[in-house]
């Protein structure tokens, strides 16, 4: 059986994955904090990733269906960075969700997220009708409402309209209609809201002292493109990895990790040529995907959906979402787990030149002697192609993950109870974490059969050497049955036991996690058999 989010968020607090911040003093929304458990799955995750695009790359082999052979290399760059990092990037100006409060509740609501209708006044103009998504019956509220409005009598049915791609054309926002739980409209009108923190740098706390915290890992990737370049004597296709926090001061974090406003990103820019970008996007579409089925995603739990043009960011010029079927989900919904995007030149020309964004009339994007208004760097950002003889601002593709979002589909994937026979088993049932053993936090429990006959020390010795290289947990306390559970429910791929064979013969007992079997191995042989169990 999968469990419900509820299920999952006490799991993980009974276990010690993941705590509210500041949860002595009530917590803090849309933070978290990630206990012993939940920091080495974190940290796993983010291992095994760099692992696989970067330190097990090999540059001079090219995968099937690719152009040509590639480098791979990564960075750490800073949370904080010029603000004209923002300006140019788009973030300052288009990083932003429409907002409502409602002053009945006293509660801020993304607009989108409104259980909303559209439909046509008498004169034809478009009408929003909306109720708090947290409001009783948002369904028969905004059906008699629009039957009000419009003058309709039960017999008839509502046409409801298709919704505005655009909010823009909603001017008349006294159409925005929004009661929770009384007749009268209480929302203020949706606005505009930034989603990046704002900090001050130095003492003086002036407008001019403005910062922020990033909101994505990937500007600090392309502020560094030419440092990277000519440091590390690179030749293009390159791509550059990069894992750090980014924040966004989400209207409403919520989902557990799955929206938060702290959360970590694995991102990766990948510099080409512009006419070999396609065919990178759909090798990193696909090389992403293997990813997470190589590390156990169901295939019927994950989802690959192009976005329509109207969905891209004001940088992309395509993108594809890898998505997973969150427990909150509807049945047959999925939600972003991964975006793989082609940012084409964008982000260089705008840190070279300054920023002409598609989304602004040419007018807004000029300042009165022409030049733009949000100045780049001035830095050159062209490349020089020795080896195909031409000069080109390279194309970006992007496979940006989150490790948060990623750690939750792990662990919704591999979590389950299960129906018991195996001999002996006091409890029916067990709660078991199917997790990859390379992402497993713990990758064996070593347990003395009984706590006599020189057992507990020898299992003491195995784990202190198997300790150096592994988490590894020791536990001599209660049954074996019960030692079983507890390692299975935080997902140890492997127990071994020392028992009285250890110390006449020298073997110990291993018990997979999975299947149940147990076999006798030799004590000396416990490194070589984790080692092959962990890189398969
Ligand atoms: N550089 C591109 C970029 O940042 P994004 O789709 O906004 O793209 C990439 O973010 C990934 O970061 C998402 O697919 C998701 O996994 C993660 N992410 C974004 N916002 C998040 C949030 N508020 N909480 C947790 N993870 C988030």
């Amino acid at each position: 059986r999968r469990l419900s989010l509820e299920e999952i968020v006490s799991y993980c607090r009974r276990r010690g994955f993941i705590y509210q911040a500041s949860e002595i003093y009530g917590g803090i929304n849309g933070f978290w904090d990630f206990g012993p458990m939940g920091a080495e799955l974190k940290r796993n995750i983010k291992q095994t990733w760099w692992e696989d695009m970067v330190t097990r790359h090999n540059p001079l082999v090219a995968p099937a269906g690719t152009p040509s052979p590639f480098e791979m290399t990564g960075i750490d760059s800073s949370i904080i960075q010029h603000p004209q990092t923002w300006r140019v990037s788009g973030h300052s100006d288009l990083f932003s969700d429409m907002m409502v409060d409602c002053h009945e509740t006293k509660k801020r609501y993304r607009f989108d997220h409104l259980a909303g209708r559209w439909i046509k006044d008498r004169e034809g103009n478009p009408l929003f009708i909306a109720a708090a998504p947290d409001a009783p019956d948002a369904d028969a509220f905004l059906d008699q409402r629009a039957r009000k409005l419009l003058g309709i009598s039960k017999s008839r049915e509502v046409v409801w309209d298709s919704p505005l791609t655009d909010l823009a054309e909603l001017d008349d926002f006294a159409n925005v209609l929004a009661p929770h739980a009384s007749e009268k409209g209480t929302l203020t009108e949706p606005r505009e809201f930034n989603l990046m923190f704002k900090t001050y740098i130095g003492a003086m706390q002036t407008a001019a002292d403005a910062a922020f915290l990033r909101p994505e890992t990937a500007q600090g990737i392309f502020l560094n493109f030419r440092n990277v370049l000519d440091s590390g004597r690179f030749a293009l296709p390159l791509g550059i990895a990069q894992i750090g926090k980014s924040f966004r001061n989400e209207i409403t974090p919520r989902h557990f990790i799955f929206r938060s406003r702290e959360f970590e990103q694995m991102e990766m820019e990948f510099f080409c040529p512009p006419e070999t970008s396609h065919q990178w996007y759909k090798y990193w579409q696909q090389r992403r995907l293997d990813w997470y089925l190589d590390l156990g995603l169901r295939r019927e739990n994950i989802r690959v959906r192009e976005h329509e043009a109207s969905e891209l960011s004001h940088y992309a010029l395509g993108t594809t979402d890898i998505e997973y079927a969150y427990p909150f989900m509807a049945d047959g919904e999925f939600g972003e787990l991964e975006g793989i995007a082609n940012r084409g030149a964008f982000d260089l020309n705008s840190h070279s030149m300054g920023r002409l964004a598609k989304a602004d009339p040419p007018e807004l994007a000029l300042d009165e002697n022409g030049a733009p208004l949000h100045r780049g760097s001035g830095k050159n950002m062209v490349y020089n192609d020795v080896a195909r003889g031409e000069k080109y601002v390279p194309y970006v593709i992007e496979p940006a993950a989150g490790a948060d979002r990623a750690l939750l589909a792990f662990l919704c994937d591999a979590l389950e109870i299960e129906k018991l026979g195996e001999g002996g088993g006091e409890d029916s049932e067990r709660a078991v974490l199917h997790i990859h053993p390379r992402l497993a936090p713990v990758k064996a429990a070593i347990f003395p059969l009984v706590k006599k006959e020189g057992m507990p020390e020898a299992a003491r010795d195995l784990f202190g050497a198997m300790k150096r290289k592994w988490n590894v947990t020791y536990d001599e306390k209660g049954s074996i049955g019960r030692r079983y559970r507890r390692a299975d429910e935080v997902g140890v791929p492997v127990c071994i036991t020392i028992d009285d064979e250890t110390i006449s013969q020298g073997t110990v007992t291993v018990r997979d996690r999975d299947t149940l079997e147990q076999q006798r191995i030799k004590l000396d042989d416990c490194p070589a058999y984790l080692d092959k169990l962990i890189e398969g």
